[in-house]
């Protein structure tokens, strides 16, 4: 939504240009946040890393059903394709490709080996699995004041592994950041 998306915007301007980063988007389905988000990369002169399978959601074990506010929630394996070729014309016509570096494969194979500083992460990624994997290759990783935010706000799922203190202290060694909307709103901005 726009006031989402303005947010975003706030977190990406909001960082010194001094400090510096990447800006990193997990899951973009067929490119909409994606083009968004590109066009605050090109005026913020940062590069813009968009890590997705393009082949939609994997296959996963996990059991959904209502998001908070009471609408389905369902995740079936190959929900949400957008080809890298379909995401990158999208963003072509209504973003800024040239800022863009893509990233194509499952989170679990491709983040592993990512080291460059982010100051921005955007993560959309609708599994408790994914949003874990994301945490913890990319987390570590903010520079700065840097955030992370998680579109998934409104999934119980993901409150869940939000809130467990065992989680941030078992994959990341940390305990649990300062977070700004866990329970109440779609977006949720994790701080370091
Ligand atoms: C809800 S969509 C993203 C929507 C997008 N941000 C937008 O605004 O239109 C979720 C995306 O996450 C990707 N995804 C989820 N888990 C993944 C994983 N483990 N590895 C790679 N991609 C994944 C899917 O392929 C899909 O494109």
């Amino acid at each position: 939504m726009e006031g989402e998306m303005i947010k975003v915007m706030y977190h990406i301007f909001s960082m010194p240009a001094a400090t510096k980063g990447v800006i990193v988007e997990a899951g973009s389905f067929k490119g909409g946040s994606t083009a968004k988000i590109s066009l605050a990369a090109h005026i913020a002169q940062r590069k813009f890393v968009v890590f997705d399978s393009f082949e939609g959601i994997p296959g996963h074990q996990e059991k959904h059903g209502k998001n908070i506010f009471g609408g389905d929630a369902y995740f079936p394996k190959g929900s949400y394709l957008g080809s890298l070729e379909e995401v990158k014309k999208n963003v072509a016509r209504f973003g800024h490709l040239e800022s863009c570096e893509f990233i194509k494969g499952f989170f679990d194979a491709t983040m592993p080996s990512f080291t460059r500083p982010v100051v921005t992460a955007y993560i959309d990624v609708d599994l408790a699995s994914s949003t874990q994997t994301c945490l913890k290759y990319l987390y570590p990783l903010l520079a700065g004041d840097g955030v992370m935010l998680s579109q998934d706000g409104h999934l119980p799922w993901i409150i869940d592994l939000l809130s467990k203190t065992e989680f941030w202290q078992e994959e990341l060694g940390i305990s649990m950041p300062s977070m700004q909307g866990l329970g109440k709103e779609k977006l949720v901005v994790i701080r370091k």
